[in-house]
């Protein structure tokens, strides 16, 4: 293997920046290629991270026998694809999230992973940040005891991004498997990973994409057209897991809300945390009940650091230092656990496990 870890990235929209932003400050990285469908968008990004190498299509990226990893920042739709077809071409890679689109496709890169014998880190960049540590340690030395019940909302009154997002064709659903899928994943994670015994789901479709709103301001997708939305506004899960803990969530890109919220609170025997909008922790001593206010540096997710400390995990993987915290597997219990909050709507019925 080479001094440095040689990166291609494909896909350059919105997140690819966040990506190539981290790698280029990672001094063990070297990005040599970059691809997107959009050949200018490409080129751009080529230009400000002084990439030499521009595709426009993914396979003739992978063809560079001398790039050891790619990062996957393309529409949910394409991710299975890309991915697999890296991990046959011998590369590493990182996948943002969602894993895919289906159950099935995630089975699918796992069998390539397997097959391969390189690794898929599944790009839940929450399980990466500082806070997110320090929890993890609270609870692995068992300050919270056995955490029962975990709760995560987030909340957009007024933002659905439109384009590929409102899709299901090339997103595979809303606010779920978009936004959903990060305080999913959070609570899941720390929970210990417990296996899912049921699901019930709501989703709603009342409120459209609102393209009639003016006087506030909204991110729109590249690709925004006003006309095209076939995605859930709003969706609702109680997830219950065999070991008898469970989890609340909401999720919406609209909703007649009064702000934007985000939330992620568990509950254990011995103490609770609440990990957004900011980490606290509660516990009892001496009879008295206690707010624990740490003293840390970012006490919410903080985006930049955030992706700096995942993408450097996923450089240390690459040099065999360390595993990563994010493998396909957990990659396709989320498939499971978002699918299946979809199924459950569609039937209007709680699911088995
Ligand atoms: N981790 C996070 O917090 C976070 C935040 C935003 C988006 N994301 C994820 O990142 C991915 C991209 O989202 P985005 O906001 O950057 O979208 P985007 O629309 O800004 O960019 C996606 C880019 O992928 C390109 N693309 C699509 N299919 C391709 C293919 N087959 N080959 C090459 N290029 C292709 C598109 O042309 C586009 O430029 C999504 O999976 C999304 O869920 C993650």
């Amino acid at each position: 293997m080479s001094q440095k870890i040689r990166i291609g990235v494909i896909g350059a929209g919105s997140i690819s920046e966040s990506h190539l932003g981290a790698y280029a400050k990672n001094p063990e990285v070297e990005l040599v290629a970059i691809c997107d469908l959009n050949e200018e968008r490409a080129r751009a990004k080529a230009e400000k991270y002084n990439i030499p190498n521009v595709y426009t299509d993914y396979n003739k990226l992978l063809e560079d026998g001398s790039i050891d990893a790619v990062s996957v920042c393309t529409w949910n739709n394409s991710h299975a694809p890309i991915s697999i077809a890296a991990l046959n071409a011998g590369k590493n890679v990182l996948c943002e999230k969602p894993l895919c689109k289906t159950v099935e496709e995630a089975f699918e890169v796992e069998a390539a992973v397997k097959k391969s014998g390189k690794t898929l880190q599944v790009g839940f960049v929450r399980r990466y940040a500082s806070n997110t540590r320090i929890v993890k340690e609270f609870m692995e030395n068992g300050d919270l005891g056995e955490i029962y019940y975990a709760k995560a909302s987030c909340i957009r009154r007024f933002g659905n991004p439109g384009g590929w997002f409102a899709d299901t064709e090339r997103s595979g659903g809303g606010p779920i498997i978009d936004i959903g899928v990060h305080v999913i994943d959070l609570c899941w994670y720390l929970m210990g990973r417990p296996k899912v015994k049921t699901i019930s789901g709501n989703t709603y479709k009342k409120l459209g994409n609102r393209s009639h709103i003016q006087n506030l301001a909204q991110y729109r997708a590249a690709d925004y057209t006003p006309d095209a939305n076939n995605v859930e506004d709003m969706a609702n899960a109680l997830i219950r897991f065999e070991n008898g803990a469970s989890l609340l969530v909401d999720v919406s890109f609209t909703l007649h809300a009064k702000k934007d919220e985000i939330t992620v609170k568990m509950y254990g025997d011995k103490g609770g945390v609440e990990l957004e909008p900011e980490l606290s922790f509660i516990t009892e001593k001496y009879n008295t009940i206690l707010n624990i206010d740490p003293q840390i540096n970012n006490k919410g997710f903080d985006f930049i650091a955030g992706f700096q400390d995942e993408i450097d995990h996923f450089i240390d993987m690459c040099f065999g230092r360390k595993e990563t915290l994010s493998p396909v597997e957990d990659g396709v219990e989320m498939m499971k656990i978002l699918c299946g909050i979809y199924e459950s709507a569609e039937k209007g019925t709680e699911i088995s496990f």
